[in-house]
């Protein structure tokens, strides 16, 4: 067991002054929480000197590594010029050129700070465009912590209702009384779902919300046809196509899920690995969409949207992306599906029910007998304990995953980390 002397130290002081003693509560753990003193490539270091090998990377962002050489620079050059103008400069146009050249679907661009922000901005975007008040989201995706969709994540199944009809089950005390009235959920992968849902609700819905590869819930793959499906049935009914790109974008393709899968929504939030780190997100779309911020029909605002130093981040991560993407995505998944393929070697060795599945630059271990998870009750159905428990064993081995069973890959994770990761597995698998 590594020690986590200062750690726990640590985490009582923070305890007496931030509520939880955690800033978010992704961050919070079942003991002491990770306090990391620096971060360098596929690696980060504890303040008791522990050496961690990194599979959260940020919960995504640092698709090229920890203080990625690239973006260390920009960064740097870039806060001596000044952090916050609250005015218009070069960059910010530089990153809407560089998105709208690499995303199918992106036509125009507005910057915000975080991914909650951009989801937000769309969905009001699809709202004030069509004058319909109603938006579908899928049980088990997270489209940020705001009122309007902060429900039915991972819900109580006590409180959840049928599978096939599920309650809107809110993710918090404290919500608006009424901010789920008009948020229509459904069964992820359930195209027949979502088109009763379109007759049902003849005219009224504003738009469709999604994760177009599920990675809240496990790693979710679309089913054939299920994007195909949402955006014939969203033009048919003339709403807006709303991806949530905010972990797949920049990650799974240089296009994002829209590239990787074929399918150009109306909308896109992108956010996480647009910047190497750097908080900045961003809503993307078709013009005639992106119209009605551009001529003041939908309020759209924010102290820090394209702050110059997040900006200098965005140029120089996306420049990279796209003009290495050659050399820079298929490695990528690569290296996770050779991880990918010795889980699963590992979980054999030891008679484990184990299913992992995913691209490769984004991947998820489950626990179960089953060999698809095609939903969030597919997901809750997993030995969820024994997954948990899986992730502290690696951590404790020095491999650091997002507790859920998740796993980010960057293009610093090298064919050598795979091979120490996979020792690490094995004694983790051999203990469970
Ligand atoms: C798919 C998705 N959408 C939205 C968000 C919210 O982004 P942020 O935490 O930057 O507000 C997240 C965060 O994890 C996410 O995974």
């Amino acid at each position: 067991m590594p020690s986590r002397v200062r750690a726990e130290q640590l985490y009582a002081r923070a305890c007496r002054t931030i509520a939880g003693g955690v800033s978010s509560d992704a961050r919070r753990m079942a003991g002491t929480p990770l306090f990391i003193d620096r971060a360098a490539g596929a690696q980060m270091w504890d303040v008791d000197g522990n050496r961690l090998l990194d599979y959260v990377l940020g919960q995504g962002p640092n698709l090229l590594g920890h203080a990625a050489p690239v973006v260390v620079k920009a960064v740097t050059e870039q806060v001596a010029r000044g952090v916050a103008y609250s005015a218009q400069h070069e960059l910010e146009a530089e990153v809407a050129e560089r998105i709208c050249a690499m995303v199918p679907g992106a036509e125009k661009v507005r910057f915000n700070t975080v991914g909650s922000e951009a989801v937000h901005g769309a969905l009001r975007l699809a709202r004030g465009l069509t004058g319909r008040p109603k938006i579908v989201k899928f049980e088990g995706n997270y489209h940020g912590w705001l009122d309007p969709v902060l429900y039915s994540v991972h819900p109580d199944l006590a409180l959840a209702g049928e599978a096939a009809r599920p309650n809107a089950v809110p993710g918090s005390a404290g919500l608006t009384p009424h901010a789920g009235d008009d948020l229509i959920v459904l069964p992820y992968n359930d195209l027949a779902a979502v088109r009763a849902c379109f007759s049902r609700f003849d005219g009224q819905i504003a738009a469709v919300i999604c994760e177009p590869l599920l990675c809240n819930t496990g790693a979710i793959m679309p089913v054939p046809g299920f994007l195909e499906g949402l955006r014939d049935l969203c033009t048919s009914a003339g709403a807006l196509l709303v991806f949530d790109e905010i972990i797949t974008g920049f990650r799974l393709a240089a296009g994002g899920a829209q590239e990787f899968f074929g399918v150009t929504p109306d909308l896109a939030a992108f956010g996480k690995a647009m910047a190497g780190g750097m908080p900045v997100s961003a809503i993307a779309g078709r013009a005639p969409v992106m119209d009605a911020i551009a001529d003041g029909r939908v309020a759209h605002a924010g102290t820090f949207n394209s702050q110059p130093v997040a900006m200098a981040a965005a140029a120089a991560v996306l420049s990279t992306l796209d003009e290495q993407r050659d050399t820079i995505y298929p490695p990528m998944h690569q290296v996770g599906q050779w991880l990918m393929a010795g889980i699963r070697e590992a979980a054999e060795r030891h008679d484990l029910p184990v299913l992992v599945s995913g691209p490769g630059a984004v991947f998820q271990v489950y626990l179960t007998e089953s060999s698809d998870v095609r939903d969030y009750r597919d997901f809750a159905a997993c030995d969820r304990p024994r997954m948990a428990r899986l992730h502290e064993l690696l951590l404790d081995r020095g491999i650091n995953t997002v507790p859920r069973g998740l796993w980010f890959l960057s293009t610093a994770h090298t064919a050598a980390h795979v091979e120490e990761t996979l020792q690490a597995v094995d004694e983790a698998f051999a203990v469970l």
